[in-house]
């Protein structure tokens, strides 16, 4: 059953273009959470007027509705290479046409690794933030683009993405590992466990579940990208005793000098939630612990690897990780796979 998008219902009454026929339905669910999001379409606004030239080119990586492009348009950029891989490239290009920019704005169908431009760029706008700032894959997109499509002393918007973590202690972010922890039918299903556990959990974390305090794990300025990947470790103290299930992480995102945006708990965006990585045993903690927190990247930050142990980084206690990446941090293991 083909998906309808009614981005104009006047017109969509009697009319609905080809072109929305095979898109699934999510995307009209994830471009709304996009376009209702204040803080982040205002916090780009800004950053595009601050630090677009009149007759800059840009290059919009990963267009989406086109809205970016849009406010590079309004902040006076001469030309606008709108680039999408996906099949918004299409409602992009509608949509440009109904905001009568459809002669600024070239919309590109393509990965931007695949993509050339007939000229390079003075400013690379991308809102490819992920929930933890880097898993939607800014660091592999960026680096190919300022090699390839930016003029060497051009200007990238964001400038800045830091992950933010936190020991966690949510019973209900917890719920599904704990469950398969239990027989389902008399059977034994924790095996599958450990592969949820390869993964983040998405979830809106609560600032009550936060038991430490919060610190950047690793910060990148997209000007100076020297990985696809990021590795960090923080130490921080529990604030109280707690049973800390995992660690929670969100992002902070300097857009521009002077304009930052983050999701950081209790902040609750409609576009982004935070990350949620489960410990294999929940761990008691008292206050006052030093807790140290290790979070590495794989294959361009699609895959995640992480531990929590008890003490400062050389020393530690015990440890927990659920990290297939690397071998967990000095110490006798609690539990570790
Ligand atoms: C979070 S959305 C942002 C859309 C739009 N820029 C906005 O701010 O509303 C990211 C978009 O980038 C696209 N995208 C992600 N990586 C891309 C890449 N490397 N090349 C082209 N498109 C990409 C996705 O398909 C998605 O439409």
């Amino acid at each position: 059953m083909p998906v309808r998008i009614h981005v104009a219902p006047d017109r969509a009454r009697c009319h609905t273009p080809a072109v929305y026929d095979d898109l699934p339905a999510e995307l009209f669910d994830f471009h709304h959470s996009l376009l209702v999001d204040e803080v982040r379409t205002t916090g780009f606004l800004r950053a595009l007027l601050q630090q677009i030239r009149p007759g800059d080119v840009v290059v919009d990586l990963g267009t989406g509705t086109g809205i970016l492009s849009m406010f590079a348009v309004i902040a006076g950029a001469s030309r606008v290479y709108a680039i999408e891989h996906g099949p918004m490239a299409e409602v992009a290009r509608e949509i440009a046409r109904r905001n009568g920019v459809e002669n600024r704005v070239t919309i590109i169908t393509d990965w931007s690794t695949e993509a050339t431009l007939p000229e390079l760029a003075d400013v690379l706008v991308t809102e490819t933030i992920g929930n933890i700032g880097f898993e939607e894959g800014i660091l592999t997109w960026v680096l190919d683009a300022t090699k390839r499509l930016l003029k060497p002393d051009g200007t990238i918007v964001p400038e800045r993405i830091s992950l933010v973590a936190a020991a966690v202690e949510s019973r209900h972010d917890y719920a599904k590992i704990a469950r398969l922890r239990r027989p389902v039918h008399e059977l034994d299903f924790s095996a599958l466990t450990n592969l949820a556990t390869h993964s983040i959990l998405w979830t809106d974390l609560s600032p009550v579940s936060v038991v430490t305090e919060p610190a950047t794990v690793t910060s990148v300025d997209l000007a100076a990208i020297e990985h696809q990947d990021v590795a960090g470790s923080i130490t921080v103290n529990a604030r109280r005793d707690a049973l800390v299930h995992g660690i929670g992480c969100w992002f902070v995102a300097e857009i521009a000098p002077g304009i930052s945006m983050s999701n950081q708990p209790p902040t609750a965006t409609p576009s982004w939630s935070h990350g949620f990585l489960p410990l294999l045993e929940p761990q008691q903690v008292e206050a006052g612990d030093p807790l140290t927190i290790e979070i590495q990247s794989g294959a361009g930050c699609s895959r995640w690897g992480w531990s929590l142990g008890l003490g400062e980084a050389a020393a530690l206690t015990w440890t927990t990780s659920m990290t297939p990446l690397t071998p967990p941090p000095r110490g006798p293991s609690v539990a570790v796979w």
